[in-house]
């Protein structure tokens, strides 16, 4: 072994460099990720998932969900549009200017310019700015995912294949807990030729006892058991929901802003 101090201290480097790339690098990165300030309020971002979400996440994991789902939305850019919020004192002199000016899907510049002009004539206006991108246009999320989505979560359910939609803001999408569960139960009872394999193993089919269950679900002839029959869900699938429901992707953050379309608390 005339080389052994070489093979050693090449292999040595070798690892110490795939250490420095897979965990020094991303604990740098992400390491000292913390809550951080939603813009335009004294809130911060995010808080943890109520107990019975945060088992849920272990259901999804545990049910391969991820294996069709991502919970990533991408994002391209920002556009801004000028909104008038009031025509003051010389209404046609600030309609002949709207007339002439372009007002949405501005960059940042033309939207200053834009709003300057407006208000030189009496007008006032606001901007607001939206995400774009493919994934914001399919509805899929107000804004791009950040690292601050998953603080609490262990593991994260990124998904990498998107043979379903992208779940990252789907209890923004789907707010209906019911609806949830059903599709659960029976894609195909909502969305008409679902390719979503059905989950009937998370819910429980039992004889209706002296009161039908308020959690039995109501089902289209189609899809409903034997009469006299109930489906309840059973406690994975209701944290399995509480889960879904808990994915929002839909608060403004200094690095990831919008305007929200409705103000966030009444
Ligand atoms: C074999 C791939 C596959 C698996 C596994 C899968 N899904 Fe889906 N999922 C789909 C497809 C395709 C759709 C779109 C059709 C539909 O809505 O049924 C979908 C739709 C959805 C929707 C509606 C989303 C929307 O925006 O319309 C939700 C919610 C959902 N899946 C949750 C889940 C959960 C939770 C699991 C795990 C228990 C799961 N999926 C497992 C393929 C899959």
């Amino acid at each position: 072994m005339k080389n052994g101090f070489v093979i050693f201290l090449s292999v040595a480097t070798v690892l110490l460099l795939s250490w420095g790339a897979l965990v020094l690098a991303p604990q740098m990165q992400l390491g000292g990720a913390r809550q951080v300030p939603v813009l335009n309020s004294t809130d911060v971002y995010p808080l943890a998932r109520p107990g019975t979400a945060a088992q849920g996440l272990q259901v999804y994991r545990a049910n391969g969900c991820a294996a069709c789902h991502t919970e990533q939305v991408q994002q391209d850019g920002v556009a801004c549009d000028v909104v008038l919020l009031a025509a003051g004192k010389n209404p046609s002199a600030v309609s002949n200017l709207l007339a002439t000016l372009k007002l949405t899907g501005l960059d940042e510049g033309s939207a200053l310019s834009a709003s300057d002009r407006i208000a030189a004539a009496g007008g006032k206006v606001e901007t607001r700015i939206r995400a774009t991108g493919s994934d914001i246009a399919r509805g899929w999320g107000l804004r791009h995912s950040v690292a601050e989505d998953f603080l609490y979560d262990y593991p994260v359910a990124l998904g990498s294949l998107r043979v379903g939609p992208d779940l990252a803001d789907v209890g923004r999408r789907l707010p209906d807990p019911n609806w949830q569960l059903q599709h659960l139960y029976a894609p195909r009872s909502l969305v008409k030729g679902s390719v979503m394999p059905p989950f009937r193993y998370l819910f429980e089919t039992r004889k209706i006892g002296a009161v039908p269950s308020p959690d039995a679900l109501n089902l289209p002839a189609e899809f409903a058991p034997a009469v006299g029959y109930e489906v309840v869900p059973k406690p994975e699938a209701q944290q399995l929901v509480a889960y879904l429901m808990s994915l929002h992707t839909d608060v403004p953050l200094y690095n990831a802003p919008f305007t929200p379309p409705a103000p966030l608390k009444p």
